[in-house]
């Protein structure tokens, strides 16, 4: 979703601005924008498409500057256009950059329009800019028109706003929108995402919910929620410098994939053994929790929702605690009941989406026993607002659609069976067999990526399809539900996913030739009836593919082509069969010349509501 980036140094910043978007990229946008000041005037230039066209368009004129900010936009207020795109000017004075929604945006606009502002845009975001402008005209500086601007504004913001007047200065704001300060030396930067800054530096200041602050090259004054002047803790980054590096890989996508076994090893590193799963690795204080635990119940959007709803079979199956999955942004706007000792547990690959944040907002004043955020960003908004945390260790996720923080998650979740089961009379044998198959699974990874160009010559079939069906039964079930996500996500060919035993119940109706119908079968205790609901689909002349166990004894034929994915014991299987489906959209998407890494009208981190 939309980045913001924003310096004031004393060397020309553009290209520093500029790499910070580049940097964002992998978000999603569809424009993006740069204001610079320079001899007291203010240089603006924005462009639809990719940051190439903004670079493109920067000259020796208006690409000079000390003090400047930059923006890429998801459209959500107002259509793809230059206008729309920002930074947002008013009086030829102030530009503002902002993530989220103004909601009460309507109002805004009619009450300054009164007061003689024009309008260039249809975005919410320009009545930031004329609000600060008016303020400004009986306020003593640029802080203190913020300040007064913010309780005006409902909704959703991370904005940075800069004056042409008073170059040496940057104010933000912070509400439900993620911004953070990088301190240089004698230069200091914001942006909505640390990735934007580490050419430039490695420490931050994470800016907390309602806080304003006053930025200058030499000094950074915030003031909080409670209008008292704050001191934040400075956090030195260990993201690494060169996670947007494709490595040799086509697609980020691809190289993400591929870094699946060696980003599971790391996540298990030092938290599980052959013993048993280490004390506390879901944070100090989660043993006494987990003891408690009576019933879980878990958030999550898009991709890590369905991690969830895998991790359900298993906390219920293995652990033998009670789990209910619900989707963020259903759960915050609706009443719900709290079972007693309940666990809220949020996914989330970035820790910044909006309706995830918001859901554990209101979680929390509901009655949950405790919080524990399975995050991969540390010092997210998710991770420091949660009880207790557990980092995925995927690294960097560049592409947009989600594949090594799913699997690593779903590792996550295996450990939690063990560390709750521990508590909950988990029988030793299966707790053993667990920690054989998570000992097993980066080379039973490794085994199933050389099924890649088996999966590439398959992927042909697709690429004249509009719609497909993806089935799975049991803990297979969101496997397939993830698997459909991939498929419309990078291929935009439409996919659905069923458990297959509600085929009859309907999408038997949709099976001719021209929907093929993806399988997710290992040799597990339902593949007898998985096999009857295949029978349904070739009694139909349906066409399936079907990823299954060797011994599942599928023989490829006319109506069916199988590819055997390698053995593995049946507790990791939804992890294993995650991988040929990644490769199937990635290979589909290919022939289709989609942008892999950037799919349409989508982004990574959704920021907004
Ligand atoms: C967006 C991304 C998805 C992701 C979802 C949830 O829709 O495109 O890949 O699964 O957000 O994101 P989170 O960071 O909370 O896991």
């Amino acid at each position: 979703m939309c980045g913001i980036v924003g310096a004031v140094a004393e060397r020309n910043v553009v290209q520093i601005l500029l790499e910070g978007l580049r940097r964002l990229e992998y978000r999603g946008y569809d424009s993006s924008g740069v204001a610079l000041i320079h001899n007291e005037s203010l240089n603006v230039t924005r462009r639809v498409g990719k940051v190439k066209e903004l670079s493109d368009a920067i000259n020796d004129v208006n690409g000079v500057g000390a003090t400047g900010i930059a923006h890429t936009r998801w459209a959500t207020h107002g259509g793809v256009t230059e206008a729309n795109a920002h930074p947002h000017i008013s009086e030829d004075r102030f530009a503002v950059v902002h993530n989220g929604i103004i909601e009460n945006h309507k109002t805004l606009r009619s009450d300054l329009t009164s007061k003689g502002y024009a309008f260039n845009s249809d975005t919410d975001t320009e009545t930031i800019a004329h609000t600060i402008a008016e303020l400004r005209k009986n306020t003593d500086s640029l802080l203190q028109a913020v300040l007064q601007a913010v309780p005006t504004f409902h909704g959703a913001y991370g904005t940075v706003i800069i004056d042409k007047h008073d170059p040496s200065t940057m104010v933000v704001a912070r509400s439900g929108s993620p911004l953070v300060i990088g301190l240089g030396i004698g230069e200091n930067f914001i942006a909505s995402d640390q990735m934007a800054l580490l050419p430039v530096t490695r420490r931050f200041i994470f800016l907390e919910e309602g806080d304003v602050a006053e930025i200058t090259r030499t000094t950074v004054k915030i003031i909080a929620a409670d209008g008292q002047e704050a001191k934040r803790d400075i956090v030195e980054s260990n993201v690494e410098h060169d996670a947007g590096d494709k490595a040799g890989y086509r697609h980020y996508m691809l190289k993400e994939i591929y870094e699946q076994p060696a980003v599971i090893r790391n996540t298990l590193a030092g938290r599980v053994s052959p013993d048993g799963i280490a004390e506390d690795v879901f944070g100090e204080g989660s043993e006494a929790v987990f003891a408690k635990t009576e019933h879980i119940k878990i958030i999550a959007c898009g991709t890590s929702y369905h991690s969830g709803m895998t991790a359900k079979y298993w906390l219920e199956a293995y652990a033998g605690v009670s789990c209910d999955v619900e989707i963020a942004s259903e759960f915050r706007y609706r009443k719900s009941v709290v079972k007693p000792n309940s666990l809220l547990i949020t996914i989330s690959q970035s820790g910044e989406t909006a309706d995830t944040l918001a859901a554990l907002k209101l979680a929390k004043e509901s009655g949950y026993m405790s919080s524990l955020a399975i995050c991969n960003v540390d010092g997210s908004s998710l991770v420091r607002e949660s009880s207790l945390s557990f980092m995925t260790r995927a690294g960097a996720e560049i592409g947009v659609a989600s594949t090594k923080a799913f699997t690593t998650q779903l590792a996550g979740f295996l450990m939690l069976v063990l560390a709750i089961g521990k508590h909950n009379k988990m029988p030793e044998e299966l707790q053993k067999s667990i920690l054989q198959a998570l000992a097993e699974l980066p080379s039973k990874l490794e085994e199933t990526l050389t099924l890649a160009d088996e999966i590439d010559q398959l992927a042909e079939e697709f690429s004249d399809k509009h719609h497909s069906l993806f089935l799975g039964r049991g803990d297979q079930y969101p496997i397939a539900m993830e698997g459909a996500l991939k498929l419309k996500e990078i291929s935009y060919i439409h996919a659905e996913a069923y458990a297959s035993g509600e085929l009859k119940h309907g999408p038997l109706a949709l099976i001719d030739a021209d929907m093929p119908v993806i399988v997710v079968a290992p040799n597990n205790e339902l593949l007898e009836k998985l096999k009857s609901n295949v029978e349904e689909v070739r009694a139909r002349g349906g066409i399936m593919y079907v990823f299954a166990d060797k011994d599942a004894h599928f023989e490829s034929d006319e109506t069916m082509r199988v590819v055997n994915v390698p053995h593995c014991m049946e507790s990791i299987a939804p992890i294993v069969y995650t991988i040929p489906l990644q490769l199937l959209s990635y290979y589909v998407a290919l022939i289709k010349g989609t942008d892999v890494d950037q799919p349409r009208n989508l982004a990574k981190s959704v920021t907004v509501e």
